[in-house]
């Protein structure tokens, strides 16, 4: 005990300990920020534990955001009290969708806070009036002292800070956007809104290598990170939560970027389907599932005789050992010769496939490609493959069934013990208990 008792040093970042000082942390890394005495973030973490434990005692109500899809994100809405931190590439979106849900909730609950310090008021209010969004009961403040910001507006039912790394609270050392104030800007930003019991959203730029910069304390301190994605040359922005105290992190809320700002897309599950009206050797349908959206995916493979001893496998929105897998399992069980070609593999839309139900339809792109025989288009195929070549079941086939059959696919192959063949299914389905048999049904 008496050893435990004796100065230890704490690093003013990551919170690491350590019985002697060191020029860097040995845990972060860092430089000249291990401190002695208490562990900076001790009294604030333990104020936030406090406010979780009430908060989780009496089931919170819930506050909209506006936006159906940003409420599923968050597993129903706003919580009262809840520090929610929003992170995505420069230019993704992350003000815009935050401007709109202002302007949504305060008509909905009140007097809304929106602290920018990026960005001047007219900036603001120009990107506000792009947007149609209305003014009533939207306060903007752009400055870059958070503690006097914070006290402007005492009623207020909502905050958005823009950004955290933007902010600064005077008296704590290092510059705006450096890992103390980082820490010390969204301590303050959680203590104003847990003894008000009101929802707030900070801002968080994303590093190089996709964190959020600032300390990794960050990410523990807040309730819930959401990061708002999107490719280039798209203009769909996919809204997902990677921490969330209070709902799943499985949601995916998607947004198109318009003229006039974001605005939810309501048929998410075709998007990344082309719909081709020809049918093509080397295309294959199934559907995936992110969170509780069943989406259509179409996996296109193309097979050239290979020039090399070792075959090459390339993928995109899918794991190339994946192909390697299922190309041998192919070889071995079905006598589909693709050792003989390189194989290219793609998903449409840039959509990541990781589930196993993709296998069957994997499995079929790869064999009508190296047979140059087209999968009916009308078909869809969802199972898992095993190393024997066994077809198995997929977790929530219903709901994938009813939405190819909404989208128009006729024919579904799935494995034999699919429970669900039981009972009435929306379209004619096909139960295999083999890879063989399942490219039997599709005619390669
Ligand atoms: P912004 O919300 O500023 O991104 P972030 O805060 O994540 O950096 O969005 C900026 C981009 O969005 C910019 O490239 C212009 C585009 N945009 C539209 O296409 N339509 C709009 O109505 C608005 C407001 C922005
Ligand atoms: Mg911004």
């Amino acid at each position: 005990m008496a050893k435990l008792a004796a100065a230890r040093y704490f690093c003013s970042v990551c919170g690491a300990s350590s019985a002697s000082w060191a020029g860097r942390c040995p845990s972060c890394g860092e430089w000249g920020t291990m401190e002695k005495g208490a562990t900076p973030g001790a009294e604030a973490n333990r104020q936030v534990a406090r406010c979780i434990v009430a908060s989780e005692a009496l089931p919170p109500s819930r506050v909209s955001s506006g936006f159906d899809d940003f409420d599923r994100v968050l597993g129903g809405g706003f919580v009262p009290g809840g520090v929610y931190l929003l992170g995505g590439q420069p230019g993704i979106g992350k003000s815009t969708l935050l401007l709109q849900t202002c302007g949504m909730m305060a008509e909905i609950v009140g007097p809304v806070l929106y602290l920018s310090g990026e960005e001047s008021e007219s900036q603001i209010a120009l990107r506000a009036k792009r947007l149609g969004t209305r003014l009533d009961g939207l306060h903007l403040a752009c400055t870059g002292d958070i503690v006097s910001a914070l006290e402007a507006l005492p009623g207020m039912r909502f905050l958005v800070v823009d950004s955290v790394q933007a902010m600064s609270v005077d008296g704590e050392g290092g510059w705006p956007g450096s890992p103390a104030q980082v820490r010390a800007v969204a301590q303050a930003c959680i203590s104003s809104a847990k003894e008000r019991g009101i929802p707030a959203v900070l801002v968080g730029h994303i590093t190089k290598e996709g964190r959020i910069a600032g300390p990794m304390l960050l990410e523990h301190m807040v309730d819930a990170v959401l990061t708002f994605s999107g490719e280039d040359y798209s203009p769909y922005r996919m809204l997902r939560a990677g921490k969330n105290r209070y709902g799943s992190t499985e949601e995916l809320g998607v947004f198109e970027m318009t003229d006039s700002g974001l605005s939810p897309v309501r048929d998410v599950s075709g998007l990344y389907w082309n719909r081709a009206s020809e049918t093509v050797p080397g295309v294959a349908m199934t559907v995936a599932v992110e969170g509780s959206l069943p989406l259509i995916a179409e996996i296109q493979s193309l097979a050239a005789a290979t020039a090399f001893p070792y075959p090459k496998r390339t993928g995109r929105g899918v794991d190339v050992n994946k192909i390697q897998l299922l190309s041998a399992v192919l070889e071995k069980r079905c006598g589909v010769g693709c050792s003989l070609f390189d194989m290219y593999v793609n998903v449409a839309g840039g959509l990541l496939l990781r589930e196993p139900a993709a296998d069957l339809a994997l499995c079929a792109a790869l064999a009508s490609a190296v047979r140059d025989a087209p999968v009916p288009a009308d078909c869809i195929l969802l199972g898992e493959v095993g190393l024997a070549g066994e077809v198995r079941p997929v977790v929530r086939l219903e709901r994938r069934l009813q939405e190819a059959a909404r989208l128009g696919f006729k024919r579904a192959v799935v494995s034999s013990r699919e429970r669900a063949l039981r009972g009435a299914a929306p379209l004619a389905v096909t139960g295999v208990s083999t890879l063989k048999d399942a490219l039997k049904a599709v005619m390669i």
